[in-house]
């Protein structure tokens, strides 16, 4: 009788195969795949068609609202297009970070092919983003400096510690999936966000189903000290990583003067922590299978606002300077 154990190794190899297979037979190209000079994908920042999504926490401010339709409009395009230059920022750490694991790796296991069909499939979803920034005419920017120099740390983790790099790999992939998915489910968007959002969702399930399957082998192989920090920088990771990705930026957020106080009254609302919640999800579940979020962890999630109860007790109400960050 075959054991999990034994039959893991063939289980992951035969997958890792699998998704290889499938990025060869399904991918994108930037500028062959995205018709960017069609007149119908020309960007107009005063397009209706730019709006913030529904569960945006700056749509449901009073102070949105009153806004004409012109400027909701260039809010929404400078929103979506800092999203995108955030993507930028972040895939460029992936890729860093995945060329120092792939680096030092045995190149006879199949991970390292997959691994390199992820990195070009980065650099696609990169032209993409930066081609749509420069095409509003705003300025935009990406992370907060402080993340940006941060992320040099996460490059190392690819190294001394991989099951974290794969947490933080998840940390930006999941709740950005979940966001483009949602948003391509709600309709309406402008032509040229509605390609990019489809290619990348399309190729982003491969990676995402890499960084799960790799932490199911890894995790549970961690000795005790190694699974208890992971359990430490598991909720860390997520709830840092959800507030870059489902929260207007600081930097949107001071380009069109939205007041401070209704920012922050948005971001703290049910609403806000929910959104919080429902984008940190796909890993919180993952993180429960892999028995990373029992007690004492679990306070963490809950501190970090990416619990599933967010009305419970040390939910976001005490993470007050991280909610100051994200309303810059
Ligand atoms: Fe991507
Ligand atoms: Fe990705």
């Amino acid at each position: 009788m075959t054991t999990t154990k034994e039959r893991q190794p063939t289980d992951f190899a035969t997958a890792v195969e699998r998704l290889s297979k499938v990025s060869v037979d399904r991918h994108f190209d930037a500028y062959r795949d995205v018709a960017w000079d069609d007149p119908e994908m020309a960007i107009d920042p005063e397009d209706p068609r730019f709006e913030l999504w529904l569960d945006d926490p700056l749509r449901r401010t009073d102070w949105y609202a009153r806004q004409p339709a012109e400027v909701r409009s260039r809010i929404a395009l400078h929103r979506v297009a800092t999203a995108m230059r955030i993507g930028w920022e972040f895939e460029n750490v992936l890729q860093r970070g995945l060329l120092e694991h792939a680096y030092w790796m045995d190149g006879r296991q199949p991970e390292l092919r997959y691994l390199m069909h992820e990195i070009a499939e980065e650099c696609q979803h990169m032209l993409m983003f930066q081609e749509f920034a420069n095409r509003t005419g705003m300025d935009i920017r990406g992370m907060p400096r402080h993340m940006k120099l941060a992320s040099r740390m996460v490059v190392l983790l690819s190294r001394t510690f991989p099951a974290a790099f794969f947490m933080f790999v998840l940390a930006g992939e999941d709740p950005v999936d979940y966001i483009q998915r949602k948003q391509l489910k709600e309709g309406g968007s402008h032509p040229a966000t509605e390609r990019i959002m489809r290619i990348h969702v399309t190729e982003e399930a491969r990676h995402i189903a890499f960084a799960r399957h790799y932490l199911r082998r890894q995790v549970p192989a961690l000795h005790g000290l190694r699974r208890r920090q992971l359990a430490v920088m598991a909720p860390i990771i997520f709830g840092t990583m959800a507030r870059l990705m489902a929260f207007p930026s600081p930097h949107t957020a001071r380009t069109f003067g939205v007041p401070r106080p209704d920012l922050r009254r948005a971001l703290r609302s049910p609403s806000g922590r929910r959104l919080l919640s429902e984008v940190a999800a796909g890993p919180r579940r993952l993180c429960v299978e892999l028995g990373l979020t029992r007690f004492p962890y679990s306070l963490l999630w809950r501190v970090m606002g990416v619990w599933d109860d967010p009305r419970a007790p040390g939910g976001p109400d005490e993470v007050a300077p991280l909610m100051e960050a994200a309303a810059g």
